[in-house]
């Protein structure tokens, strides 16, 4: 539900050749369903609106399942920036069920994060923050990240935080959260093909199981 398997649209995949190996990849590992969510920040990514969004993945959609066998949904990861708050009168590129993937930049919490959460709600979205566990600025007391949940917006876990691959920071808020309950979905948040490498190696703690399981059940009814 949150990948950047899209080629050349974002900081993702370049090419299609790339794309079509990491979808055959992780159909081997068992994925039957990814949603494609690039990054949706004007100020980094000008072309990507929802129209250039949509003609890229109809441009490559066909490849990419007789590569893979897998069934390909589009949405987004939109940035909270200054300007988000007039995006949101637009067109959205949501994930099913009108869920609607956010991020923030890692170094600071976006100003008006609390607007934009109160607001989608009330737009009728439900907001999903991808990888708090990856914020800087979120301690891992989870004093602000239960707030988050609180204010009506789901968390999603990258998958490769609980490997340590983005740090043993990221690694430790990733089980403070797990272990609190607090998060409602798992993705890959897949940009490379050496990350699918990485997934394979990964182990996880027993403890984890059951929540890991949790999500990763709410995360495949996305799809149903
Ligand atoms: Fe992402």
């Amino acid at each position: 539900m949150h990948s950047h398997v899209l080629p050349g649209v974002d900081d993702g995949f370049r090419d299609i050749e790339h794309s079509c190996r990491a979808a055959a990849a992780l159909a081997e590992l068992g994925v039957r369903n990814m949603i494609l969510t690039p990054h949706i920040y004007p100020e980094l990514y000008p072309e990507n609106d929802v129209d250039f969004i949509r003609r890229r993945f109809s441009e490559h959609h066909d490849r990419l399942l007789s590569a893979s066998g897998v069934n390909f949904k589009i949405a987004g990861e939109h940035m909270v920036y200054e300007g988000f708050g007039e995006t949101l009168e637009g067109e959205l590129l949501v994930l099913p069920g009108r869920h609607i993937l956010i991020e923030m930049s890692y170094a600071y919490e976006s100003a008006g994060i609390d607007d934009v959460i109160f607001r989608l709600n009330c737009l009728d979205y439900h907001p999903v923050l991808a990888h708090p566990e990856r914020y800087i600025f979120y301690s891992s007391d989870l004093k602000r990240i239960r707030r988050i949940v609180d204010m009506g917006c789901e968390l999603q876990l990258n998958l490769l935080s609980l490997g340590g691959f983005y740090g043993k920071s990221a690694a430790h808020k990733a089980a403070a959260i797990l272990e609190a309950g607090l998060y409602s979905y798992v993705g890959t948040d897949l940009h490379s093909l050496a990350q699918i490498d990485m997934l394979r190696g990964m182990r996880f703690r027993k403890s984890h199981a059951q929540e890991l399981e949790r999500i990763m059940t709410g995360t495949t009814a996305l799809f149903i």
